[in-house]
């Protein structure tokens, strides 16, 4: 369904798991081949995952590793794994079966584990399983090459020690697969939310923000290497704050984007994601002030009823929500909203469910990432409610909440029928290379025959001709 839709969460089956596994290769950057030591990078997960990856291989890179795409040629295999929900888990594990057969073939190998999982599991996957030679949690990336030579000496790797400061804001992440265009800047770490059914804020800490020196440096650095969109990244963007140590001003999201919004005004920039009890008319005005600054907010409901979202600890009600949609809209009329929803919650009844419902047509979302409840081991949600929903209900409420917002996607596409819309061209669309794909300002993906010179990281005019539930489908304008 948004198959050409490649920097959001939710990419291959936005109902069903976040981005699925993709192995990480150089990109229109990519290393010379050095001769020395290789290793292969899978990422599973949020975006947040994927630009983590990034961090990793130049962390490898500055310690004499190559990337590679050839898993059966690596001496180090890594996998950036995904706790949010039991199916994220379960992928991992085979893909660790898996390159356990590799190994096999490969002795000196060594697989090491990344991300959420290592932070879960901790020595788990090392000791008690046997599946993997090095463990490192999310704020210990930079232990990684000690911890390489520590595992090749045959003792254990393993450091999943959060931090409250680590924001990795000096390392120039080497991006990964990159078309050249567009790229993530993560600028905060952690979470301090506790919504009562995440594992995030167990496995990446508490919430740090990045120096936004740091941050202005590195988008001004993209667009002078040609690159023309940047997506600002954190779990909960919107709390941003970063105090400078040498005037003592206080940084808040609404300043960051501005700053980045002033490097260029043909760098566009977005951001993810907005937790709806912490986005501001400010950051609201900025984004109305800026024409780069993209008109497009992922806002996650989790759920359209009030006992529900009291009980997700997620501190806002349904009347705060709408009337934060309704705020949105009224600063922004052409703004599109997108969200997270989860069905099949403890306790959630048929009338709670359908709030869920009437919220999609209410906030007429351009598109949304949708799951059932997965119970995870020692949150919030774990320790005091019961995962009373039978597996048939919450998968029939997901498919309800799947077809009307894919109903509502349509409309929302078909709406934009007629209209011209400026366009930054990605690549070749999936289909043809006949075609090149891009997105509008509300984040949709256009997908257009080619003319003229346009090359990827041109802007061009598109009238859209015909629409689809996820997809736009026009022609170049003079
Ligand atoms: N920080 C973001 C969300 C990160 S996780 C936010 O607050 O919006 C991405 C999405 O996964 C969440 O929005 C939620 O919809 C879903 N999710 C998280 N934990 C889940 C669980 N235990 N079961 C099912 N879906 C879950
Ligand atoms: Fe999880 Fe809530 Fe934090 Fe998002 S805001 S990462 S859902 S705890
Ligand atoms: Fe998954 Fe961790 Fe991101 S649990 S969604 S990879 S923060």
């Amino acid at each position: 369904m948004y198959d050409d839709n490649p920097t959001l969460v939710g990419i291959d089956k936005p109902h069903d798991e976040n981005r699925q596994g993709e192995a990480f290769f150089p990109g229109a950057e990519g290393l010379p081949h050095t001769g020395g030591k290789h290793f292969y990078i899978e990422s599973y997960g949020c975006q947040m995952n994927f630009s983590d990856s990034e961090i990793v291989a130049s962390i490898l890179a500055e310690s004499g590793f190559s990337p590679t795409r050839n898993v059966e040629e690596s001496d180090l295999i890594l996998i950036n794994t995904c706790s949010i929900r039991e199916k994220a888990e379960e992928t991992v594990r085979k893909r660790l079966q898996y390159f356990n057969q590799v190994k096999k073939h490969r002795p000196g190998a060594l697989i090491g584990v990344l991300g959420c999982m290592a932070e879960r599991l901790k020595g788990k996957l090392l000791e008690q399983e046997k599946l993997v030679d090095l463990v490192v949690g999310p704020d210990a990336y930079r232990d990684l090459p000690t911890l390489v030579g520590t595992a090749e000496d045959g003792n254990r790797g393993i450091n999943v020690i959060l931090s409250r400061e680590e924001t990795y804001a000096d390392i120039a992440p080497l991006r990964l697969d990159s078309n050249g265009v567009t790229a993530f800047i993560s600028i905060m770490r952690g979470c301090d939310n506790m919504c009562s059914f995440c594992v995030v804020p167990f496995t990446r800490g508490r919430e740090r923000s990045r120096d936004a020196f740091s941050i202005a440096a590195e988008a001004t650095d993209l667009f002078e290497r040609g690159f023309r969109e940047v997506t600002l990244l954190g779990q909960n963007v919107d709390s941003y704050r970063w105090d400078n140590p040498e005037t003592g001003q206080t940084v808040t999201f609404a300043n960051l984007l501005e700053t980045v919004a002033l490097v260029h005004p043909e760098l566009r920039v977005r951001f993810s994601t907005s937790h709806p009890k912490d986005i501001t008319d400010e950051v609201l005005y900025t984004m109305a002030r800026y024409d780069n600054i993209c008109k497009y907010i992922h806002l996650p409901v989790q759920s359209g009823n009030s006992r529900i979202l009291e009980l997700m600890n997620r501190t806002y009600d349904r009347d705060w929500y709408m009337d934060k949609v309704r705020r949105i809209y009224e600063i922004m009329p052409d703004c599109a909203i997108s969200s997270d929803m989860i069905a099949g919650f403890c306790s959630e009844t048929e009338e709670e469910h359908q709030d869920t419902l009437s919220m999609v047509e209410f906030a007429r979302y351009s598109m949304s990432y949708m799951f059932f409840y997965s119970e995870r081991p020692g949150t919030l949600a774990a320790r005091k409610y019961p995962d009373d929903i039978p597996m048939e209900v919450k998968k029939r409420r997901l498919q309800e909440i799947i077809e009307l917002q894919t109903k509502i996607s349509y409309q929302h596409n078909i709406n934009d029928v007629g209209k011209e819309f400026k366009v930054l061209i990605e690549g070749d669309s999936r289909r043809s290379d006949q075609e090149f794909k891009g997105r509008n300002t509300q984040n949709k993906m256009v997908i257009f025959p080619k003319t003229g010179d346009y090359k990827p990281g041109d802007y061009v005019r598109v009238r859209i001709l015909e629409a689809t539930s996820a997809t736009l489908l026009g022609q170049v304008v003079a």
